[in-house]
């Protein structure tokens, strides 16, 4: 099996702040990637590296097997890559109808696109009944479902999400992970997915990278992590982290 999104010797950075470093990153096609670490230690930057949005040092994204480094986002959204980002990810003035057609703008075919939207409504039964609603009206988990709904319009050989469950009621999270699961099986699509919410998403993921610093401190299957002591570490740190931004209020 091959990979449908690698990363080679990746160094990236917000001009002179160097945020990721020799970064050999795979993710295999048709399976779920998740990448876990704690708070600002270059998630996002990774998939925006990915995406085309950050400068690229040195090093290589690798898409099906293609050099895209050098292509702007436009180009890589062209090419089947879905990026779902952390924040801004609908039209809030929109209706939920009017997103889910612009998310479609790179798509020709109107039947496809009428086929796409039936799976997105199978998919989230909920956008059906509110396609005339403003978008900026949804809860936060309908929101997180009319964002996934609208990278599935573009017909993506790839998805990108970023944090999906941020903000969610506990109840809410696994809902919402088992919908990507889901939504991976339906539509045949390998999913690079962010999460802080860790163990919840090892246990949808097939693949798992734990990041620290801009590098990976470990690569290998969603179960191995799950039960290794970094995992562990992570929350303690996480705990840690929250303990002493409670002690400085
Ligand atoms: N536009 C920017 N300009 C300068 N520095 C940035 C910019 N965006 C992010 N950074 C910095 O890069 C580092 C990595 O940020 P990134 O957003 O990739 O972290 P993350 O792992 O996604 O964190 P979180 O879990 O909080 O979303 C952080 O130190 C952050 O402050
Ligand atoms: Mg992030």
């Amino acid at each position: 099996m091959g990979n449908i999104i690698e990363t080679k010797g990746l160094n990236v950075g917000y001009g002179p702040i160097h945020v990721i470093y020799d970064l050999d990153f795979e993710a295999p096609e048709n399976q779920v990637t998740v990448i876990v670490g704690p708070n600002g230690v270059g998630k996002t930057t990774l998939l925006k590296a990915i995406m085309g949005l950050v400068t690229v040092y040195s090093g290589k994204v690798v898409f099906l097997g293609e050099d895209v480094t050098k292509l702007p986002a436009h180009e890589r959204t062209k090419k089947g890559i879905g990026y779902m980002p952390q924040v801004g990810n609908i039209f809030s003035r929109l209706t939920v109808g009017e997103n889910l057609r612009i998310a479609a703008y790179t798509v020709k075919d109107p039947s496809f696109i009428k086929d796409r939207m039936e799976m997105v409504f199978n998919l989230f039964p909920r956008l059906k009944e509110f396609t005339m609603r403003a978008a900026g009206t949804l809860s936060g988990g309908e929101r997180q479902m009319l964002a996934e709904g609208m990278v599935l319009m573009r017909d993506p050989k790839v998805m990108l999400v970023d944090e999906p469950t941020a903000g969610l009621m506990p109840k809410l999270v696994n809902d919402v992970l088992k919908k990507l699961e889901e939504m991976a099986e339906t539509a045949n699509l390998p999913i690079i997915l962010v999460e802080q919410r860790a163990r919840r998403a090892l246990e949808v993921g097939d693949v798992a990278y734990m990041m620290r610093g801009g590098r990976f401190t470990f690569k290998g299957t969603a179960e191995e992590l799950l039960n290794h002591p970094q995992l562990t570490e992570m929350y303690l740190g996480a705990v840690e982290a929250h303990e002493l931004k409670h002690v400085k209020e």
